[in-house]
Parts: C-alpha cells; structure tokens; sequence
C-alpha cells in the first residue's frame, strides 16, 4: 500500500545528464520540496513503482545524440498505465513543440522547454503539486467521470449556408431507413455526419458500427463483414460473426468504401440489396436488420470509370448523397469551431484561456485549412498548450503564413534551408552553440563546421 501524500512535497527529477540533475536539485530543495533523481526510464518506473511522489519533472531524451523524444514519449506511455494521478511534466529541447504537444496528448499535465527559466520551472511545478493533492483527495473521480462518459450524440457546429444546408438534409433524411452516400475531403466531418444521421434516427438506441474499409485486407474482408463458421478456413478456429450482425439494429458505417476491394464488391452488393448475409463456410442465411451508410473523400464516377468501382454498387449507395464541404468554403464555421475546440481543450489541459487575440482570429479566417476541421482541431489544441497568457496568439497557432518577402522552407534549395534553420536555432538559443547543436541533433563540432561554411558568427546569433 502506497502511503497518503507527505507533508513535504516529493518531486522525482529524471534526466539523463548530471549537471541538469544537480541544478533542479538545488532550485527545487531550496523552494522547500523534498528530491529525488534518476537518470533513466527504468528508474523513473522503478521510483514510481516503489514510492509516491507528487510531480515528476522529466526529460524527454534519454539516447544520447537523438532529440526525437521517443523514449520519454514510450515512457509516459507506461507511466499513464501504471499511475495516471501522478502529475507529468516533462522537459524538451527548444523547438521540439510537436513532441510536447505529443508528450501533452499522452497524459503529460504540463512541459517546459530547455533551457528553462527558473521561475516558469517552480510556478509549473507549484501548481502541479497542489493540483496533485487536490486530485487525489478525490477530485479526481468527478472529473474523470466527466472525461470518460461524452455525450454520445455528436455535436455538429453548422453556421454558415452550406453547413446549415448539409444538416437540414441529415435530419430530413434521418428517419427512413436509406443508404447514404457520404462524400468530402480529409477532415472535413464525414464520420461525425454518419454519427448524427444515426443519432438523428429511428435507431438510435442500437449500435453504430464504424468498419474501415481502407483497413481491411483483402484476404478477410468477407469474413470480417459477414462472419465465418468454425473450419471454413485454416485459421477459422471457432465462429465469427461479421460486422453486418453486429451492426444489426442499428446503423453500419462502411468508411473509405472505396477501398472495399473490387473482387468483394458484388457480395457486398447483395449483402445492402437484400439484408441477408452467409457466414463464410456457410449456406445458411442470416438476416441483419441494418441501415447502410458509407463514405469516402474518393470521386466514385472517377473510380468508375477506371474500373475500380463497379457501378450497380455506386447506384446502389447513392441515392442520396451528402457532400460534406471543406472548411475553406463555409468560412463563417471557422470561428465557431475554433472557440468550440477552444473550450473542449483549455478544459481538458485545465488552462484558463478566455479566447484568441484580433491577429489570430485573422489567421483562422484567412488559413486555406487543407487539413479541414481535424487540422483546426489540432491547431487549436497546440496553441492551448502553447498559449502562455490568457489570450491565443497568431504565433501559438504555429500555421505557416507565407508572408511577402519570407520564403517558405519548402522552396528553398537544401543548403538555403539548412542555413535558415541554423540561423533561427541559434536565434532561439541567444547564440549559444551548444544548445543550438542540442535543438538541431548536431555535435557541437558538426555545428561549428556548417558554421563556418556558411559563414554565420555565432555571437552575432543573438539578434
Ligand atoms: N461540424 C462539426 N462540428 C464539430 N466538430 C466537427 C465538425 N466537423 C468535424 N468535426 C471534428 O473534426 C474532426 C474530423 O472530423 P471527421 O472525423 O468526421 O472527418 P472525416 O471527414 O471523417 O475525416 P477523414 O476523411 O480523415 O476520415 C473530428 O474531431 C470531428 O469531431
Ligand atoms: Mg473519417
């Protein structure tokens, strides 16, 4: 039995460098908290697994020479099995944001970047400790209660025209029993359009059941879908029933159809035509009360066309079709979108973050959002952990705005991006070269020689 919190907060320190042990050691005892330090993985789990402590502060690169952060990353990984309660922060190189933002997605409560202000360090580590406590006297259970049960209804943010009209048809549509086509790009809400014509149906009360079509391959995809009897097949140890008898009562979502491979085509066919199905090894026919939805961000005349898709199932599945819209053209969605995963996030990292200042909204209107609503969702994610005051800022955003007269990495020649990189490292590092070398992968040496062929001075870094 693990002992109630002690009076004197314990915090475990790991970092697989000395000095850094030594000097957060000294910061942290003279605040008044009680230390331990490790300098691996298998020590964190070790200390973690023996004694309690109240924050674990930890780096996140162990292998000397990488900076990808992946052995912290698996360790936090282990840790949230082991202890979730136990408060995370972990410390990563400057510029590394999308492993912290990672390292924050698998459980970690807070980061800091190398190298580290003092003060930041103790106010993260202060509140951590108290938030700790506080979790473990039983706050906690409400607030995991909350996090584990969402609604299952999905909610789905319709302000501009195009949105307002996809929606009308999802609820005209809802109630019959129809199979729906549902198409648009990467992103753009497909799957939560199927959640809400299910939710918006006669059969909500049964399961919906989501099948990736891109996912299955070819070998199993009939008995994935339609089950198979004991000995149908080598493998076939005991019965399976398919996805179509799961889905039974209520909706089957088949997402990407256009990955269903051309050869299971016809029985999937027969399978929406006449809502029965034969267990593969089998000749008796099952019948499955199911409502049929598909989608994907495919064209299904092109596929057609080019023989991949065959065409009875097309008429088959598209007698009503909804074509989601990509973000870009329903530009009154933006905003609402963005303060909706604005909330869901800031509650979700416990930051107090009211909104975003006048240049971000600019950007979140104006950003061409290839990646759709998933790619807002994620922006806006990174900039609640970037956000370091109470507003979001254009820059936490982290879009590439391609601004006049600034030439965007990906148009430069290999050796022009290398030096522009170099340049703003050492920037970000006020000059220091061994921290720029840290942040960019390189031996301080190997830094020095590019230094020099490009011709860059190091102490003119700074500004
Ligand atoms: N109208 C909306 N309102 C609220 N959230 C939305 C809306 N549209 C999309 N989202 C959110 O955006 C993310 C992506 O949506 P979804 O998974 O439905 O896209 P998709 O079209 O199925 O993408 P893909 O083609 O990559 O499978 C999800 O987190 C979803 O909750
Ligand atoms: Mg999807």
């Amino acid at each position: 039995m693990k002992s109630t919190a002690l009076p004197i907060p314990r915090v475990l320190v790991a970092d697989d460098q000395a000095d850094v042990l030594e000097s957060l050691r000294l910061l942290l005892k003279g605040e008044g908290y009680q230390i331990a330090t490790v300098a691996s993985p298998a020590a964190v789990l070790a200390a973690v697994e023996q004694s309690e402590f109240d924050c674990l502060l930890m780096d996140l690169n162990y292998a000397r020479d990488t900076t990808s952060g992946q052995e912290g990353l698996d360790l936090l990984t282990r840790l949230q099995a082991l202890d979730n309660s136990l408060p995370v922060v972990v410390m990563t190189a400057w510029g590394s944001v999308e492993v912290a933002v990672e390292a924050m997605r698998r459980g970690a409560r807070d980061f800091i970047q190398k190298p580290w202000d003092n003060t930041r360090l103790l106010t993260i580590v202060r509140s951590q400790v108290e938030l700790s406590r506080a979790l473990r006297e039983g706050l906690r259970l409400e607030s995991e209660n909350r996090l584990l049960r969402p609604d299952s209804a999905p909610i789905v943010l319709a302000h501009s025209p195009a949105m307002r009209g996809v929606l009308d048809l999802i609820q005209r549509v809802a109630p019959s029993d129809a199979s729906v086509l549902i198409t648009g790009e990467h992103g753009s809400g497909k799957e939560v359009a199927a959640r809400t014509l299910h939710a918006l149906s006669n059969r909500s009360k049964g399961p919906i059941v989501t099948v990736n079509a891109g996912g299955i391959a070819e070998g199993v995809f009939e008995s994935e879908l339609f089950g198979h009897v004991k000995g149908a097949f080598t493998d076939a140890k005991a019965d399976r029933v398919g996805y179509f008898e799961v889905a039974s009562g209520g909706t089957l979502f088949l997402d990407e159809i256009a990955n269903v491979p051309l050869s299971q085509q016809a029985k999937l066919l027969r399978a929406i035509e006449t809502r029965e199905v034969h267990r593969v090894g089998s000749s008796k026919t099952y019948r499955v009360d199911v409502r049929f939805l598909a989608a994907t961000n495919a064209d299904l005349r092109i596929e057609v066309a080019a023989g991949r898709f065959r065409e009875d199932l097309l008429f088959r599945i598209n007698t009503i079709e909804i074509h989601v819209p990509p973000l870009r053209d329903r530009g009154e969605d933006i905003l609402p979108l963005a303060h909706s995963f604005l909330g869901q996030y800031a509650a979700r990292y416990r930051k107090a973050i009211s909104g975003f200042d006048y240049a971000a909204e600019q950007v979140l209107k104006t950003y061409p959002w290839p990646g759709n609503v998933r790619e807002l969702s994620h922006a806006v994610e990174r900039a609640v952990l970037m956000a370091q005051g109470s507003t979001i800022q254009a820059d936490d955003l982290g879009l590439s705005q391609a601004s006049p007269g600034q030439a965007r990495l990906e148009e430069l020649p290999l050796d022009e991006a290398e030096r522009l990189l170099i340049h703003q490292s050492l920037e970000r590092c006020g000059g220091n070269v061994s921290r720029a070398a840290e942040a960019l992968g390189l031996s301080r040496s190997a830094l020095y020689r590019r230094l020099e062929r490009y011709g860059i001075k190091p102490t003119a870094g700074g500004e």
